[in-house]
């Protein structure tokens, strides 16, 4: 489509005629506001603008608009006295300009290589943002299972099925989770998390299907809950292995037709969610041990995802590792024996871990990021750098536990729960301790 903005009823007719007969699309205006407004509207490809039009009548004016229609071109059309006016268009951004009377020969061609112009430029935006959206999806690996995974994302992203995702504690579940998000139908939907093991087991049920007003001591109000929240878009049921018994009845009904029921609500209500859930557990050995039901467990695993453990991905630990240090300092560098050790170090914590690691020892590091950062920073070097050796035992034990909590957290990242977990103590617990040993 292009847009003609000229005050003479007589050329614009003419000229719109003479465009409409080489198969142009022609919108006509007859001032720079209509010209602005209809251009904001039907997002024409090229601009036919005449320089002097009212109100003004002022050929300044016009040149001022110029930048108001980028980034499609823009061809001005001056009297022929008007040539030093011409070049300042063309200054202003302009992309040709006409000398009036117009020659219908040149029209033609101006006009054409402006469409021409236009429409490189629109594909190669369209390119552009297919490639950014192709490209890793946020997950960063290059070794095989990585490039497998993406692919089975791009497959199952655009269906409605359920995802199960299943891999080791900070393998990049919720990473995986996200990308089939962004990657469906439902993208500019909500993603709406869902921590089924952070969340109380009596207050899951109202975090799910939300509750009515006074329905138990404490709701004072009606609320929402997420599974409402995420209508139209992708629920992701986070750590689904810790969702209470109670619970799985619950949301197997939901799966099952869309249906639930917000607590102390007589009716049922719908909502249109897809779901995505995620476990480091085993959770054919939680069915076989009747711990989670097996009919939730074949209605939740659709389609089912593993995402690898970070010792598998081969080169991709350093790929990994450079890309979170550039993230954190982006002038920072590894030295060379830094991406050695990183690549044959055992990771645990798996991406999680590593990441941590690379945060902290950029942090610490002083000019480039060395091994002795790395060491210090994933605690790998925590027997080197007791400063005695410990007499008693009980020196010894509360070295132990030390270097215990120093490693486990380095592997979750520091994540307090996790570690808690991993070492079979409450959080509170935890907390303690790190606070003793001057570790928080
Ligand atoms: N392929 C990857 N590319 C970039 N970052 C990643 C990748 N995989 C994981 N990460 C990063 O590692 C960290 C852990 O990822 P995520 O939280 O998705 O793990 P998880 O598998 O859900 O772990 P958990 O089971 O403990 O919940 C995040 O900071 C995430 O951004
Ligand atoms: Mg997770």
């Amino acid at each position: 489509m292009i847009l003609l903005a000229d005050d003479e009823p007589a050329f614009q007719r003419l000229t719109a005629s003479w465009l409409r007969s080489q198969g142009h699309e022609v919108m006509t205006v007859g001032d720079g506001d209509a010209a602005r407004a209809a251009f904001a509207k039907a997002k024409p490809e090229v601009v036919l603008l005449d320089l002097a039009m009212p109100p003004h009548h002022d050929p300044q004016a016009g040149i001022a608009l110029i930048p108001a229609f980028a980034p499609a071109p823009v061809v001005v059309m001056t009297g022929h006295a008007d040539q030093a006016l011409a070049m300042q268009a063309i200054e202003a951004g302009a992309w040709d300009f006409l000398a009036k009377p117009v020659d219908p020969d040149l029209l033609k061609v101006v006009v054409a290589r402006a469409v021409e112009r236009a429409r490189l430029a629109q594909e190669l935006a369209a390119l552009r943002a297919r490639d950014e959206a192709s490209e890793d999806m946020g997950l960063i690996g290059q070794s095989p299972p990585m490039v497998a995974l993406r692919a089975l994302i791009r497959r199952v992203a655009p269906t409605n099925l359920p995802v199960m995702v299943l891999g080791p504690s900070g393998t990049g579940k919720e990473l995986v989770a996200r990308a089939i998000h962004a990657a469906s139908a439902r993208a500019k939907g909500p993603l709406v998390p869902v921590h089924c093991g952070a969340v109380p087991a009596d207050l899951l049920e109202s975090e799910l299907f939300g509750h009515l007003k006074g329905s138990f001591t404490g709701a004072h109000a009606d609320r929402a809950g997420l599974v409402e929240v995420a209508h139209g878009g992708t629920l992701f049921l986070d750590e689904i292995g810790e969702m209470p018994p109670a619970m799985q009845v619950k949301l197997l009904r939901f799966l099952a037709d869309g249906t639930y029921q917000p607590v102390g609500a007589r009716e049922m209500r719908t909502s249109d969610v897809r779901i995505v859930a995620a476990t480091h557990r085993d959770l054919a050995a939680a069915v076989t041990d009747g711990s989670f039901r097996e009919d939730l467990y074949y209605r939740l695993k659709g389609v089912v995802l593993s995402t690898p453990k970070l010792d598998d991905r081969g080169a991709d630990k350093a790929l990994l590792a450079q890309i979170f240090l550039r993230r954190a300092t982006p002038q920072a560098s590894f030295s060379a024996d830094a991406l050695g050790w990183i690549a044959q170090r055992a990771w645990p914590g798996n991406v999680r871990e590593l990441r941590a690691a690379v945060e902290c020892a950029a942090a610490l590091a002083q000019g480039q990021v060395g091994v002795q950062d790395l060491v210090f920073a994933t605690g790998s070097g925590e027997s080197v750098q007791t400063a005695h050796q410990p007499q008693t035992l009980e020196e010894e034990v509360a070295e132990l536990e030390r270097r215990r909590i120093v490693e486990a957290l380095a592997r979750t990242g520091h994540n307090h729960t996790h570690t808690a977990r991993e070492l079979g103590l409450s959080r509170v617990g935890l907390l303690k301790k790190m606070d003793r040993m001057g570790l928080r």
